[in-house]
């Protein structure tokens, strides 16, 4: 269910005020062909959602800082530009619960169905945690796929769909210090960027939906509140740009489909060289919870099916496929 929707006057409201100048009442209302009153219901209406616009007195509306709202025309603009090879349905949407659950409920079609949000009342992350999605900020965006195959090789499809996301922050902001944590955090100097969530669902004719969430840290600034507890950045906090997300959105989305065509015809093992490059976790002492207890040594790396190498301090290998990996407060574990 999509909870809210601008309208068509809203969303040109917004348009206007888009360039960062202040515009009167009279003004957009001239323009828009509505009274001043009007406006000034409406960019109350914006406000209850979350859209920092401030009012000046006798000046008019100014929006806090800058925003680009969500196009689907540009988006499949530089999609095509881009060469995204596989036919798709677009869904663009200002407000929804979860990108991932729109696509879980969708009927599937015979494209690649892509759902990317303004905003998420209910943006989830691994292990049941929230995902906080403010308004307008940052990227929202879930793909859909069908995979034909045995579901085994999908082992290390998490740590490749991290792969595409870094390689579209590294086209952006070229920089050694984005990192992997095994197996889809993205890194900048310890706080988190961008995370994703897979979740596959098996057919009755034996292949399966792939639906791939991504979350990344674009636009918001310090004064977020993305997670409470964890440290996290933006694109913003690092190189003091703004960025149309929906250039960015579709570069994300170009460069996992090749990451995944890839992955379909090699598997893990072919990009072990650029995860290598990236993995936050190597040599660290590291932590890993699971369902049956904690794991703790030092991270090895990854084997050919993506999996994580942790030796305990006795010297024991463990090959562990899931998990939440944390690096260890202490080093005395055993
Ligand atoms: C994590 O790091 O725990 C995963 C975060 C995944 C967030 C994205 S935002 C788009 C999609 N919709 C969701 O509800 N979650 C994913």
């Amino acid at each position: 269910m999509i909870l809210k929707e601008l309208s068509p006057i809203q969303k040109k409201i917004l348009q206007y005020l888009e360039d960062n100048a202040r515009h009167s009442g009279n003004e957009l209302g001239q323009q828009l062909g509505v009274s001043r009153t009007a406006i000034w219901k409406h960019i109350k209406q914006l406000k209850t959602m979350g859209i920092p616009i401030t009012q000046i007195p006798q000046q008019g509306y100014q929006l806090k800082q800058q925003l680009i709202l969500l196009n689907e025309e540009k988006i499949t603009q530089q999609l095509e530009h881009h060469h995204f090879g596989k036919k798709y349905t677009l869904h663009v949407v200002t407000s929804i619960h979860s990108t991932n659950r729109y696509l879980k409920e969708l009927p599937p079609g015979n494209t690649i169905d892509i759902c990317c949000a303004e905003e998420q009342t209910a943006g989830r992350g691994r292990f049941g945690r929230n995902w906080q999605s403010p308004f307008g900020e940052n990227i929202y965006c879930s793909s859909r796929w069908s995979f034909h195959g045995d579901l085994n090789k999908l082992s290390g499809l998490s740590l490749v769909v991290s792969l595409a996301a870094l390689a579209t922050i590294k086209q952006i902001h070229p920089s050694d210090e984005f990192k992997i944590k095994w197996p889809n955090d993205l890194y900048w100097q310890d706080k988190k960027i961008c995370g994703s969530l897979i979740e596959i669902i098996a057919e009755s004719n034996g292949n399966a939906l792939i639906i791939i969430g991504i979350g990344l840290n674009v636009n918001s600034d310090h004064n977020a509140k993305l997670a409470e507890d964890r440290p996290w950045s933006s694109l913003y906090q690092i190189t003091k740009c703004h960025y149309d997300r929906n250039e960015l959105t579709a570069l994300l989305l170009c460069h996992l489909e090749r990451y995944l065509a890839r992955f379909n015809d090699t598997g893990f093992s072919a990009f072990m060289t650029e995860w290598k490059q990236s993995d936050y976790l190597f040599g660290k002492y590291i932590e890993v919870n699971q369902a049956l207890g904690c794991i703790s040594g030092t991270s090895m790396g990854v084997n050919d099916e993506g999996l994580l190498k942790v030796e305990d301090p006795s010297g024991m290998t463990h090959i562990i496929s899931s998990g939440d990996a944390s690096l260890s407060v202490c080093s005395e574990h055993f």
